[in-house]
């Protein structure tokens, strides 16, 4: 990687001002001064400092969302806002993307990484990640629907989901329900194939990691090392 490439997408310095810096000195590699900060680098080897610090590298970055409504889980989107744009300059410069997609009215738990191999094994259905969601149904949720999800719930195009869980309050009309698994729509599917209706529904925990209620929708922060082994251990 170019060296001033990485001192901005370090968020160190942007690349004028690392030329800046570079013709005074301001930049080392392994100890040697340099001035020509289009070489390239291996950063996950050498020790890059930027006026007198040394500069870290991580390799991958992981993030957890509060997902507003609106936004489309995805990287672009021709029309509407996507959950990328909610980052920093420097974190959008280090391509991160959503870890699997909530509907655009699906608010909550949303992780963003470019570790591509741990997304793939956190999306793959042979991994049975927990993805647990609260939510609010038009009417009461009928009698025995904790049964009815427990046992598999056929959606109406046939598709017969794995077991779920599902914890209602006691009026009936919100609860969490836990899946294993992430069809298309599949609370509201699921909600729709018991004669009821979402009205709104949040993430509020992915892989057993909660959502950080300090999170407004639309703010976000780094994962904890813990959080980050939490989605290791998955593997
Ligand atoms: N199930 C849905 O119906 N929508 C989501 O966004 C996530 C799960």
């Amino acid at each position: 990687m170019r060296i001033d490439k990485f001192l901005s997408e370090m968020g160190i310095a942007t690349r004028s001002e690392a030329r800046a810096a570079a013709s005074k000195g301001g930049v080392t590699v392994d100890g040697v001064v340099i001035k020509d900060l289009s070489r390239h680098i291996d950063p996950e080897k050498c020790t890059v400092t930027y006026l007198g610090r040394t500069v870290g590298y991580d390799r991958f970055i992981y993030v957890m969302l509060n997902k507003p409504e609106g936004y489309v889980s995805a990287t672009e989107d021709s029309r509407l806002p996507v959950v990328t744009e909610l980052l920093s300059e420097e974190l959008k410069k280090r391509e991160l993307f959503p870890v699997g997609r909530l509907d655009r009215d699906t608010t909550g738990m949303m992780i963003l990484t470019n570790d591509g191999v741990l997304a793939h094994t956190l999306l793959s259905p042979r991994h049975h990640v927990a993805k647990m969601y609260f939510f609010t149904a038009a009417e009461p949720m009928a009698e025995g629907v904790e049964e009815y999800f427990r046992d598999g719930v056929t959606l109406r195009d046939g598709y017969e989901c794995k077991s779920a869980v599902i914890e209602l309050m006691p009026d009936r009309l919100s609860g969490y329900i836990t899946l294993t698994e992430g069809k298309y729509h599949q609370i509201k599917r699921m909600v729709a194939a018991s004669s009821n209706r979402v009205t709104s529904l949040k993430r509020v925990s992915f892989a057993g990691i909660p959502l950080d209620e300090k999170l407004a929708p639309g703010e976000w922060r780094m994962l904890s090392d813990s959080e980050i082994a939490q989605l290791r251990s998955q593997q």
